[in-house]
């Protein structure tokens, strides 16, 4: 969840640091800090608990000196308490040497006894200050930050993106990961270092991806990575797609009013290139064929509304693969000792690529001799580099911390996969794949008509419903995700309670929930072709209603069979069923921001929560 960013060049390094500081905010953060190497060789450093406007006020108010070396840190508190003390940067080194740190180590109680055995005395509870002072102690001993860096991180256990500056050194900063993002931005006569892209977006699009167990220095004239043993490594450019402008909120009230707007583009963004013909070939699956052809069990692991992108997802992968599919949550599945073999493909899914429970399983299950498939939104991030094979979605940045525009992109992304595997196990029948391709491809103008012709209805109903306590969502089938993800967002932005069920469950427990005024909404599947399930939820919603229920239908156009049933209709565009989930979550996005709205809530930010969960 912290935010890092380094910059050596010619311009004065403070605003550089404070402006990608303000743009990596979305990660969720607790206090925020700098440190600069000024003009006459000195280090300043600053660091506040708060908000980054507090540090800002602060700087105007005594300035640090000038100077073209810096870092900046936004803390997510783990270790000790959100404190002036624990802001990051640390100091060691006799203040010499400047330090910050994302991610957790593990063995830090150790070597904490170890230093202070030496007579090392601590200014904060973190475990960010144990490894400054281990860096310095090496520092003290050979004069070169790089092999000082080298001697350390060996000794560290857990994830870290660590970052460092030393006095004697005005021009260079050094950084390492281990388990934690880390992304070098190549400008002219510039360099960068950040958690993600966002931290330089805004001076260059030119990146590099750094590696597990890697180690780079970074001067206005160049960049050097090398592994933990100092031998160079190859590492991997890319473009970011990303502009400053799309990091912005546009005019919108909120990024999530933003990204929401942007589902159509997301699902559209993540289609592209990889339809010819009506038929699905992705890319960065190629030369997979074999492998493909031959698993016999499909597990996706993920966590939070990823995870019911993957529910959803199921469907989809057995109807058109005929290959078992399991989903897991990431953090339940590591350590279940789950059965995996050779011919299990993992897939999982995550729109930060750095939520460590999802890294984590993946990790252990590439241990045990599972294929890993990454579905990810965040080019560079850990969990696709971990990864076997990578389907990117190009939702673009999402930095609201409530995930929409990435769901709809992770199920797009699921589908894609599903019709690819379809096609190279021939368990796909062809006729069925093509019309399933031009579901697909309209899905964006689906998705842009809700937006369109609800959004303002749905707005209000949520105004009328800000004082509500509790909601519930039913849903069935491909229904069911969606209805614990509409709880998900409403707990998450209006933080009330709010549980998602199967509609067949009601009957078995849930139905006593049912009071005079219990708001429910009901994803309501498509009357046409049989109209079972149709049936089936119409009389969930006349069990609940005689029980006084205030039921708000999520219905296709032309529904009528649901308008005596329901006190509210919301519409969505007709659609094969295995697509109306793409549909049918967008009102629920929509009513979950409005009531947090309605509420005077922090939309992007809600309380207690991070963007991206990079501790387990
Ligand atoms: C979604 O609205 C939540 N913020 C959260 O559940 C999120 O989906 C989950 O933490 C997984 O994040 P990831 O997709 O970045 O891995």
């Amino acid at each position: 969840m912290c935010g890092i960013i380094g910059y050596v060049g010619p311009r004065q390094s403070q605003d550089i640091l404070l402006a990608g500081l303000a743009r990596l905010e979305y990660r969720g953060y607790d206090s925020a800090g700098i440190a600069v190497i000024d003009g006459d060789g000195g280090l300043g450093m600053r660091k506040r608990a708060g908000k980054l406007s507090v540090l800002r006020d602060d700087l105007a108010s005594t300035p640090l000196a000038d100077g073209t070396t810096g870092i900046g840190h936004t803390r997510w508190a783990t270790h000790g308490g959100p404190t002036d003390a624990n802001a990051h940067p640390h100091l060691a080194d006799d203040d010499k040497l400047a330090v910050i740190h994302n991610g957790i180590i593990e063995n830090f109680a150790e070597l904490k006894s170890e230093l202070m055995g030496e007579g090392v005395t601590f200014r904060s509870e973190t475990d960010t200050e144990v490894a400054a002072a281990m860096i310095g102690r090496e520092y003290a001993r050979t004069g070169d930050l790089v092999s000082a860096f080298r001697a350390v991180v060996s000794r560290l256990d857990g994830a870290y993106t660590l970052l460092a500056m030393h006095k004697d050194h005005p021009g260079l900063v050094v950084g390492a990961r281990r388990n934690s993002p880390l992304v070098i931005g190549l400008g002219e006569g510039e360099n960068f270092l950040g958690s993600d892209v966002a931290a330089f977006v805004e001076h260059t699009r030119k990146a590099l991806a750094i590696g597990q167990d890697e180690i780079v220095a970074i001067t206005p004239g160049g960049v050097e990575v090398t592994d933990f043993s100092g031998a160079p490594v190859e590492v991997e450019a890319f473009e970011v797609t990303w502009d400053a402008s799309a990091a912005e909120k546009g005019g919108w009230s909120s990024f999530m009013a933003k990204e929401v707007s942007e589902e159509p583009e997301a699902v559209a963004n993540t289609l592209r290139g990889r339809i010819h013909e009506g038929r699905v070939e992705i890319p960065e699956l190629d030369g997979m064929d074999e492998f493909l052809a031959d698993i016999d069990r499909i597990l996706v692991i993920a966590c939070g509304t990823a995870a019911y992108a993957g529910m959803v997802g199921k469907y989809a992968l057995e109807t058109w693969t005929r290959v078992p599919v399991d989903v897991e949550l990431a953090h339940e599945f590591r350590y279940r000792d789950p059965v995996l073999s050779p011919r299990t493909l993992v897939v999982s899914i995550s729109q930060s690529g750095e939520t460590m429970d999802t890294l984590m399983a993946v990790k252990y299950a590439r241990a045990r001799g599972a294929k890993t498939l990454s579905i990810c939104n965040t080019q560079g991030a850990t969990i696709p580099r971990e990864s076997d094979a990578i389907v990117y979605t190009h939702a673009g940045p999402e930095v609201a911390v409530a995930s929409t525009k990435a769901f709809v992109a992770q199920i797009t992304a699921l589908y894609l996969l599903a019709l690819h595997v379809g096609r190279v196990r021939g368990a796909v029948d062809p006729v069925a794949a093509v019309e399933a391709v031009t579901e697909l491809e309209a899905v964006p103008g689906k998705i842009a008509r809700v937006l369109e012709t609800e959004q303002t209805r749905i707005e209000q109903l949520a105004h009328w419903m800000a004082d509500t306590r509790s909601v519930l969502f039913l849903g069935r089938n491909v229904g069911y995700p969606i209805a614990l993800e509409g709880a998900l967002k409403l707990k998450e932005l209006a933080y009330i309670h709010a549980e998602g069920f199967a509609a067949g469950e009601l009957k078995h427990g849930p139905i006593a929930l049912i009071e005079p005024g219990q708001p429910v909404f009901v994803v309501v599947p498509s009357p046409r072709g049989s109209g079972e399930m149709h049936k089936k939820v119409v009389s969930n919603i006349e069990e609940i209603r005689a029980r006084g229920a205030r039921v708000i239908a999520i219905a296709e156009e032309g529904d009528v069979a649901v308008l005596p049933a329901a006190d509210e209709v919301l519409r969505i565009p007709l659609a094969a069923p295995m697509f109306e989930p793409l549909l049918a979550v967008v009102p629920l996005h929509i009513f979950a921001m409005g009531l947090a709205e309605a509420k005077g809530l922090d939309v992007d930010q809600p309380r207690n929560l991070a963007k991206s969960v990079t501790v387990e």
